[in-house]
């Protein structure tokens, strides 16, 4: 027997509950994975309130980092005791063991601890395809990164610094001003008390940014257009405020010819290889400390209620993750 959060109904933190489950042996191409370390992401906030919607009753958690304890017919990337993590579904990461393809996981390096595995391999190799290939970064590209001192945040704008970008970096309170400096910002924007845009605006000399990385939503949303040059990138990956109202193309006409898109990790790692090239170029950023391994805020597995209401009252910064018992 094992244990893991589940829940029946959407809402609120207190839909989730800590129960006993039965876990099948690994099937062809799986593993079993004895979890040490569970990531936290927004994106559990949005299955269990119901913005994105999952059969219920579910599971939780589409992350964690372990040790394989079994494996599954056709697997022969993992050996039972290898140190391994996993950033997809099938959702259900919540738990002390879950049951996941091999090829989705992949080989934790010597030197990078189980937590902080599963604090940075989600949010890394987002920031990955984000900084790398949804808009690429080059030397000198002045970028706009919404929720800078965040967990996709955190990581996003140490890479983009080391990349060259010159990082114009959003927080919603200025407790988080000096966070979002140490990580690599030039320029922090305080959302709750200044006009983004127009900041943006003063900062850029009145041309705006070739791309906004916008995870913030609904809230963001027009400051976001009115920040970026003509033919500007609108990458809108996240609603933690909500999602992005519905719009007519023509204002992204109006705005300067902008583009649009709304990108997914899931689309841009399709392969083992995909995978592997993008966890061995965030992995290779932390052993080098180019990425700094900052300390994920730890909750106990059973806690997971609590580690839910710090991140969406906008508590936190950097990674949270929880520790099964
Ligand atoms: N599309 C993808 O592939 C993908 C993959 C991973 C993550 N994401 C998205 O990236 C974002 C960051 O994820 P994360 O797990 O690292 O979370 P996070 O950034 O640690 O937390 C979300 C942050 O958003 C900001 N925020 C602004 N308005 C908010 C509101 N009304 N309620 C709550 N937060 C608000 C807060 O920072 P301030 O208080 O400083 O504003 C908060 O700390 C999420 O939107 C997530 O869905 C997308």
């Amino acid at each position: 027997m094992t244990h893991a959060i589940r829940f029946e109904r959407t809402g609120g933190p207190d839909v989730l509950s800590f129960q006993e489950i039965a876990l099948k042996a690994p099937g062809d191409g799986e593993v079993r994975v004895r979890h040490t370390a569970v990531g936290v992401n927004f994106i559990d906030i949005y299955h269990r309130t119901g913005l994105y919607k999952v059969p219920l009753p579910s599971g939780l958690g589409l992350e964690a980092a372990g040790v394989v304890e079994s494996v599954g017919a056709g697997v022969t990337r993992f050996r039972e005791g290898d140190r391994v993590a996993y950033a997809s579904g099938p959702i259900g990461a919540y738990s002390e063991a879950h049951n996941i393809v091999a090829n989705r996981a992949v080989k934790i390096p010597d030197g990078v601890g189980d937590d902080v595995a599963a604090a940075i391999l989600l949010k890394g190799l987002t920031a990955h395809y984000l900084l790398r290939r949804t808009y690429k970064v080059e030397p000198g590209t002045t970028i706009l990164f919404h929720a800078a001192a965040g967990g996709v945040g955190m990581i996003a704008i140490q890479w983009a610094r080391s990349l060259g970008a010159t990082i114009i970096g959003t927080v919603g309170s200025d407790n988080k001003v000096e966070l979002a400096r140490r990580l690599g910002c030039h320029h922090v924007i305080v959302s709750s008390r200044e006009n983004i845009a127009g900041r943006v605006r003063e900062i850029t000399g009145g041309k705006g940014v070739p791309v906004v990385y916008d995870s913030v939503g609904r809230d963001t949303f027009m400051a976001t257009l009115d920040s970026l040059s003509p033919l500007g990138m609108f990458v809108s990956f996240g609603n933690a405020s909500g999602p992005v109202p519905p719009f007519d193309g023509a204002l992204l006409a109006q705005k300067g010819s902008l583009y649009f898109t709304r990108p997914t990790l899931a689309n841009y790692v399709t392969t083992p290889e995909e995978l592997d090239t993008a966890a061995g170029e965030l992995f290779d950023l932390v052993a080098r400390n180019v990425i700094r391994k900052s300390e994920p805020k730890r909750f106990p597995l059973a806690q997971a209620a609590e580690a839910h209401q710090a991140l969406e009252s906008r508590q936190t910064t950097g990674s949270l993750v929880l520790i099964p018992g």
